[in-house]
């Protein structure tokens, strides 16, 4: 039986993935911090160790732990990261240097690893123009994030272990709660719409995106890296109108300028600065939502796997929406 270690399990795409890995013959270790909500992957009888990504000590514990219950590890899919932080320093302490000792550990101790699949972001390239395509050779983010997670990219590269990098685009489905705030807000019956820019977006649907880490898992492709959306473009108001269809709610249209979103943004970030909390909307963010064009080139990433997404946003709004009111989110 092959042996998996998958960090960030007990987020919103781990713990969809780990779900589905739970399937297949594999023994899953899953690196959790002290803190985590494990309760899921306790039911799913996953081993776990304890360790931070920025805490050193502890990740060479658990390496140790590894090596005296003689655990040689088979694959990695490396999730956990932080999606939101105070600067460029918070960002990179966890998402490159997180990775880089993840990385050095493995190869200390020898594991005969076949891959390291690395679940990086669309951010990673930045956005482009509209009605054109990012490129997976586009390395221009725009956000301190972007920034981590490309820089985190680079270190796997040079690492030589031989690796697998996806870039998703917005990520939804059940248990996400960024994207959530819209289905929030349009249940409530109001559906901002921010700016009067055209913007070309693109999503992937949870259930979608595991699918394909798990065809990369099983594939013979290494040292490549891939985006990972739905195939189709949509226009900054698709997502809420899907939202309203699924929901059935009539909504009071508010139009927001990107003036008012950015004084919004930068006051949001502040208050929740002074109670030392991460703001949802705040100037990264806004930097993503006023670029034109979220649209990549995933023709490849379909050809490489053999992958056909089964969802587009339509489908997977309608199955996200059933979830958030079976679950009383909203
Ligand atoms: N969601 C999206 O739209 C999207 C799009 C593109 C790429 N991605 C990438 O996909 C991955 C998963 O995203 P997600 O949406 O599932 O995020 P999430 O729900 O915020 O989950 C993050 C996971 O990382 C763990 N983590 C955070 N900081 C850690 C640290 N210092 N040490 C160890 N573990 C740590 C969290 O553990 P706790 O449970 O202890 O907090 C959690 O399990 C990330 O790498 C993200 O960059 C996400």
């Amino acid at each position: 039986m092959k042996n998996i270690l998958l960090t960030g399990a007990t987020g919103f795409i781990g713990s969809h993935l780990v779900e589905q890995l739970a399937k297949e013959d594999m023994r899953i270790l899953a690196l959790v911090r002290k803190k985590s909500d494990t309760r899921v992957l306790k039911k799913l009888n996953i081993e776990l160790f304890e360790a931070a990504l920025d805490d050193e000590n502890q990740l060479i514990q658990v390496f140790d732990s590894l090596s005296s219950q003689n655990i040689q590890l088979d694959f990695v899919v490396h999730c956990a990261a932080i999606t939101k932080g105070r600067n460029l320093e918070e960002f990179m302490h966890i998402n490159r240097e997180g990775t880089e000792r993840l990385v050095s550990l493995i190869k200390k101790h020898q594991h005969p690893l076949q891959k390291f699949i690395f679940l990086s972001s669309l951010a990673a390239s930045g956005p482009t123009l509209l009605n054109e395509s990012i490129s997976i050779k586009d390395k221009s983010p725009i956000t301190d994030y972007g920034r981590s997670k490309l820089a985190a990219e680079l270190s796997l590269e040079q690492s030589g272990l031989p690796y697998l990098i996806f870039r998703p685009t917005a990520v939804y489905g059940p248990g996400e709660k960024d994207i959530f705030s819209v289905f929030k807000i349009i249940s409530q019956g109001l559906n901002p719409l921010i700016g009067k820019h055209e913007q070309q977006l693109t999503f992937i649907y949870v259930k979608d995106l595991v699918s394909l880490i798990i065809q990369g898992l099983h594939s013979q492709v290494i040292d490549k890296t891939f985006f990972a959306s739905d195939g189709k473009v949509y226009s900054k108001q698709a997502l809420g109108n899907f939202i309203r269809q699924s929901l059935r709610k009539k909504t009071l249209t508010i139009k927001i300028p990107l003036w008012l979103v950015r004084i919004i943004a930068y006051g949001s970030q502040t208050v929740y600065s002074f109670r030392n909390r991460l703001s949802p909307l705040n100037l990264e963010k806004f930097k993503e939502l006023k670029a034109q064009s979220w649209v990549c080139e995933v023709e490849p990433t379909f050809r490489a796997f053999d992958f056909q997404p089964e969802y587009d946003l339509q489908k997977g709004v309608k199955e996200t929406s059933e979830w958030y009111v079976e679950e009383g989110w909203i």
